[in-house]
């Protein structure tokens, strides 16, 4: 009988202390002496599904009972270990709540996995755009009141597909969201990679499982301890059928699950279930602290840090305080040069920058030590900086018109044309800043002179744009339908 507190972890330690002979894959048996690059990458605990060490895609073992530890922990009705990312559970997710074809309600600020399922699956998307939050030029929160007048206007709609928190810690009201769609019996996706560490204590709440959503994906490697690539994927309610589900994963998600990555989100949830309370505590007292600092800051702004508040953004329904989102739009500095300064005179990275903001992550294990060096760079770089008086530049395009699906204008036969000629031609390819991986305009719209503009914004700030078949800043590439 298996011993149901039994880490895979602990499983695999006690293994390796057995010397049995490997006669299977991986093809460096552990021999990890004799390629040494292994020893650091923990070569030694990477298995295959050998007797006792279960099946990710049937599980019925040691990953099963660490599947459902997570669940407990959560609170969902079952939950499922991923080790593609959030990408393959938000892939899995649309193509099990969907068939092929049907339409869909999205929210525009999802991220490119969401996209790719729709391609995939032959989606028609009616998009949803949140509000932009002008002080910060950040999406805001999704209003629960145009979730309810897209399902009244379009009664084809199978799935409602949202972000939450978003990159920038924007968190939509999804008990709300999850109320409405469910009243029109449909399910609630939401890609919660941002996510995993909300509804473990009282200062990060707002938490989509909690809220109702019926599919909810998270990154676990985001925000808490756990490898690169591991996700969870949380099914609740009725409207899913997690077997389905698991029919999914087994199409998108490797046949040869790593158990490094296993063993790294059993591990996670096992710290959280053990340690939890006295992790985000001190993550809690951390980011306070953090906050009391920043409210000397005078030029920059943070969200909802310091002298900010949720009360100066209208259309904010909560904010993840776990995300340090700052503002240079009133100063002589754009989000890429405050990135640059606290790399090469602070020896701080951050996570990503744009031209009027850049974000810090923090994170459960958060070193109390790291608030304290980002929150003394950042009076200095305050001290030091200009304030301007700032003018809005177009950083989100209104979304231009559809002309087809994105799968069909994919497969039509295009060409490049310069941009100068674009407008009013259907683009057949995505085009987006990564990260955040949300497309300023994707296959099957039609290229109007906002997009272009927008572009333009982009390029005069120096944040490259990716496209997919057009690599010229100059051109786009066009569909004849
Ligand atoms: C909002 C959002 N969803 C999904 C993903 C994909 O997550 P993963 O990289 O774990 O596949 C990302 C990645 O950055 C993301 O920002």
């Amino acid at each position: 009988m298996a011993d149901k507190n039994q880490t895979i972890l602990d499983f695999i330690t006690e293994y390796n202390s057995k010397a049995i002979t490997p006669m299977h894959m991986p093809g460096h048996k552990r021999n990890i002496a004799a390629a040494n690059y292994l020893t650091a990458l923990g070569g030694g605990y990477d298995y295959t599904e050998i007797d006792g060490l279960d099946d990710l895609h049937d599980a019925d073992g040691i990953i099963k009972d660490a599947m459902d530890k997570a669940a407990s922990l959560w609170h969902s009705k079952k939950t499922f270990f991923i080790v593609n990312g959030s990408t393959c559970g938000i892939l899995s997710g649309i193509r099990c709540a969907t068939s092929y074809g049907d339409s869909v309600l999205v929210a525009r600020n999802c991220h490119k996995a969401v996209y790719h399922a729709i391609e995939l699956c032959g989606l028609h998307p009616y998009f949803i755009a949140p509000a932009v939050d002008d002080s910060f030029e950040i999406y805001s929160s999704i209003d629960p009141v145009e979730i309810e007048k897209a399902l009244l206007a379009h009664p084809s709609i199978r799935l409602v597909i949202l972000t939450s928190p978003t990159y920038e810690g924007v968190i939509s009201d999804i008990n709300s969201i999850s109320a409405i769609a469910h009243s029109y019996h449909i399910p609630v996706l939401v890609d919660e990679a941002h996510g995993s560490h909300l509804d473990h204590c009282d200062y990060f709440n707002g938490g989509a499982v909690n809220g109702g959503g019926d599919i909810v994906i998270q990154s676990l490697h985001k925000t808490l301890p756990s490898l690169t690539q591991t996700a969870l994927a949380h099914i609740n309610g009725n409207l899913i059928s997690s077997s389905d589900f698991a029919y999914e994963l087994g199409i998108f998600e490797t046949s040869s699950p790593s158990y490094l990555l296993m063993s790294s989100i059993d591990g996670c949830v096992n710290l959280i279930s053990k340690q939890g309370r006295l992790l985000f505590d001190n993550w809690k007292c951390n980011l306070q602290e953090f906050d009391n600092s920043m409210r000397k800051i005078k030029k920059l702004k943070i969200l909802c840090h310091g002298e900010d508040s949720i009360n100066n953004h209208t259309c904010l329904y909560k904010f993840d305080r776990s995300k340090i989102v700052i503002s240079t739009k009133d100063t002589n500095l754009s989000g890429t040069a405050l990135m640059h300064i606290l790399r090469n005179n602070y020896k701080i990275e951050l996570e990503m920058a744009s031209n009027t903001y850049a974000i810090a992550m923090t994170g459960l294990l958060e070193r109390p030590e790291s608030l304290d060096i980002l929150s003394r760079a950042l009076l200095a770089i305050d001290q030091d900086c200009k304030a301007i008086l700032s003018s809005a530049a177009l950083s989100v395009p209104p979304i231009p018109p559809m002309k087809t699906t994105i799968t069909k204008a994919l497969s039509c036969k295009g060409s490049i044309v310069p941009a100068n000629k674009a407008v009013g031609k259907v683009i057949g390819e995505y085009v987006w800043a990564y990260p955040p991986g949300i497309p300023l305009i994707v296959p099957g719209e039609v290229i109007t002179a906002d997009f272009l503009q927008c572009v333009d914004n982009y390029y005069k700030s120096g944040i490259p744009l990716k496209k997919t078949f057009s690599n010229n800043y100059n051109g786009f590439h066009v569909v004849e339908l």
